[in-house]
Order: structure tokens, then C-alpha cells, then sequence
């Protein structure tokens, strides 16, 4: 299920506890995933509060976001605190200033968000916290997964919501992190570079300011805008928004792109190493409604766990999990996450 927000005066006082008295506050429409988002401000300081509630399901992934804070602050907001009592997890961040980042060609905010995934570059996953890796988490649409193998800590979900633009650019909504090659990020980007009017060309000459894309196996990258395409087109074939459309457009283009790369250097296109959207997706993906949703949504369980047969009800990784995120994905483009942008018809037009 979708959480809903509640009312941030619910856990007032489990806030003020570390805020000291608040005299105002203001609570976002956007953080569909938080059934609480609101800044808080007491004394000279405004607080970004993103809250659960202690018995949600994905409470845990709280206290994944507090230990990620330290890795990753300095392209991010610092976390001041995090409180939780029998009915509230919360977090407290720094607040930070800006808008949402607006990708389209000649945009001011593309050359920022290009130095914040700078910054991002060379981040470590310690072992030991509970992220999962790009190789279990594309598994399913690749037979080559050890090519996204790596030990970056990685963010992947490069929506605007979730990059906040001032004078520099500042990447939040660390719930949902991955483990893996360090140009996936880059290649992540691309193609929401791609949705919002760039060619392929145009954004691959933005990722390829990040060194790591630059010196990445072109066949890995080939390979991972396959995947991609495979996977915003089944996010797009279980969801009627349009703007999960607009994205399997742009990663289709974007494959394609690195298609005729191969084509053009005399590979045939119908060989092992060149990309083939239709051909390739595995018969069982397309059964699972929510499947792809858990690929761009990771959850960290092991991947067996993730199918019909055995998921209970709510659990991580279960077809009611995934039905949530696609629901409060849902959710937040219609409450207008991404409205105000400058794209005429959603986050992802082209
Ligand atoms: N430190 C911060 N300072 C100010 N605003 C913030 C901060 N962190 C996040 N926000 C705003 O709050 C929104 C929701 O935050 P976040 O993405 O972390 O929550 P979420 O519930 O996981 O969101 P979603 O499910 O929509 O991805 C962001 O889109 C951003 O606009
Ligand atoms: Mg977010």
C-alpha cells in the first residue's frame, strides 16, 4: 500500500526532543515513500524530517539511510539526527536550498549535477550494510551480470525529486542505495538526460565527464543500456503514467544509440555482445507486475525471495511491495513531484 502522510504534529514531540521548540513548519507534497516529510523550524535552524512509521515494513530502511549519511553527506544533506520511539523512526537532515533539478538541454543545473555525481565517484560500499548488488539486482535481464560487479556505493535513482539544485547540486533520498560498477551512476543519469530532450550522443557526452564511464568496457555499457531498455519498458508496460513511457522511450533510444555504435564498427547487430531489446527479456519477467519496479526500486532481499510463490503479504520483495512503490511512484507524479519543471507534459517528456 501506498503509506499516505500523516499529520508531522503526530510526532511533535519525538521532534522537539532533538529541535528544541519549533515555530514553524512546513510539510512537503513530495517523499511519497515517507508517510512523514515536513521542515521543521526552531531556533535559528530549519530540519528536513523524513519519517516513518516504527512499524511500516520499510522502517528498516531508516536506519540503512543513518548509516549511509556519513559516505556520502558531502554530495548529500548531513544528518543531525535520528530519534525513534514505539510509533516514529525519523530522521533529521540539514535543510538544504533548491529546487528540483531541471535536466534539459542547456539547463544551468546539468553541469552541477554533473560535479555532485563527481563527488558521488569513488564512495565505497562497506560491507556489511544491507545494499544489494547490481549484479543480483539486474540478474534477471542480463546473461552477464558480473559486468555491473563493483564496490561503489551507488544512488541509481536519479529522478528530479531526488536532486536538489542551488549553487551546487546535491543528491538526497539515500533509502534505496546499490552496490556496484561505479559508471552505472553516469549510466543511470544518461537516461534521464535522454527523457528530458537530450540526444544519446548529448548525454553520453555528459557522462562521459565521469571518468569511470569513460574507462568502462563499452560492452559493459552496451549491456546496461539493454538492461535499461528492458527495464523501463516493463515499469511502462505495468503502469499507465506516462512518464514511466517517456522513460523506456529515452533508454530504448538510448540502446539503440550504443546498437549502432557496434553496427557502425562492422559487429553484426544479432551478435552475442549487441543489444536485443525484445529478444533477450527473460519469459518470466513480464508475468510478475512489479518485477521492474523492484529492479529500479531495489529492495536488498536475496533475489529468490522475490516471486509469486513464496512473497507474504507486505513483505519486502513480495508483489504487494512492489505494487506499493509502483503506486506511490504513481503517487508522486500525479501530487505533482516533478510539476513546476519546465517540461511541458511531466518529469520525463521529451
Ligand atoms: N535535506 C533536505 N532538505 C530539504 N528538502 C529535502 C531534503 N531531503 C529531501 N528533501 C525534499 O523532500 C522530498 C522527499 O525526500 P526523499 O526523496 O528523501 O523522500 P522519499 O519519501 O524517499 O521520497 P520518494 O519516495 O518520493 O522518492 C525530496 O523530493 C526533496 O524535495
Ligand atoms: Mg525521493
Amino acid at each position: 500500500m501506498a503509506t499516505g502522510k500523516a499529520n508531522w504534529e503526530q510526532a511533535r514531540d519525538l521532534i522537539e526532543k532533538e529541535t528544541g521548540p519549533i515555530t514553524a513548519a512546513r510539510e512537503l507534497a513530495e517523499g511519497r515513500n515517507s508517510e512523514m516529510s515536513v521542515i521543521v523550524y526552531a531556533g535559528s535552524e530549519a530540519t528536513f524530517v523524513k519519517g516513518r512509521r516504527a512499524s511500516h515494513r520499510w522502517a528498516w530502511t531508516q536506519e540503512r539511510e543513518r548509516i549511509i549519511n556519513p559516505l556520502a553527506r558531502h554530495v548529500s544533506a548531513a544528518l543531525r539526527w535520528s530519534a525513534v520511539s514505539d510509533d516514529w523512526n525519523l530522521l533529521g537532515f540539514e535543510c538544504i536550498p533548491g529546487e528540483h533539478a531541471k535536466y534539459s538541454p542547456g539547463s544551468p543545473d546539468v553541469p552541477k549535477v554533473i560535479d555532485a555525481l563527481l563527488q558521488l565517484q569513488g564512495i565505497a560500499c562497506p560491507e556489511g550494510i544491507d545494499v544489494k548488488r547490481a549484479e543480483d539486482r539486474w540478474a534477471s535481464y542480463t546473461q552477464t551480470p558480473e559486468l555491473l560487479a563493483g564496490t561503489s556505493l551507488l544512488h541509481t535513482e536519479w529522478t528530479p525529486g531526488n536532486v536538489l539544485v542551488a549553487d551546487r547540486a546535491r543528491l538526497v533520498d539515500w533509502a534505496w542505495p546499490t552496490r556496484g560498477a561505479a559508471w552505472i551512476d553516469p549510466a543511470c543519469l544518461a537516461v534521464w538526460l535522454i527523457t528530458s530532450g537530450h540526444s544519446p550522443r548529448s548525454a553520453e557526452s555528459w557522462a562521459a565527464r565521469i571518468p569511470t564511464w569513460q574507462a568502462a568496457p563499452p560492452a559493459a555499457l552496451d549491456e546496461f543500456a539493454r538492461i535499461q531498455a528492458l527495464m523501463w519498458e516493463g515499469i511502462a508496460t505495468d503502469s499507465t503514467e506516462e512518464w514511466t513511457t517517456n522513460l523506456a522511450r529515452a533508454s530504448r533510444q538510448h540502446a539503440a544509440h550504443r546498437e549502432s555504435r557496434l553496427t557502425s564498427q562492422g559487429i553484426p547487430a544479432n551478435s552475442t555482445n549487441a543489444p536485443q531489446i525484445h529478444n533477450a527479456r527473460p519469459a518470466d519477467i513480464r508475468r510478475e507486475p512489479g518485477n521492474h519496479l523492484g529492479a529500479y526500486h531495489p529492495d536488498p532481499l536475496p533475489s529468490g525471495t522475490r516471486t509469486k510463490a513464496n512473497a507474504h503479504p507486505g513483505a519486502p520483495g513480495s508483489l504487494n511491495h512492489h505494487f506499493a512503490t509502483i503506486v506511490a511512484i504513481t503517487i508522486r507524479a500525479i501530487q505533482g513531484a516533478f510539476v513546476g519543471e519546465g517540461l511541458p507534459t511531466g518529469p520525463m517528456s521529451t
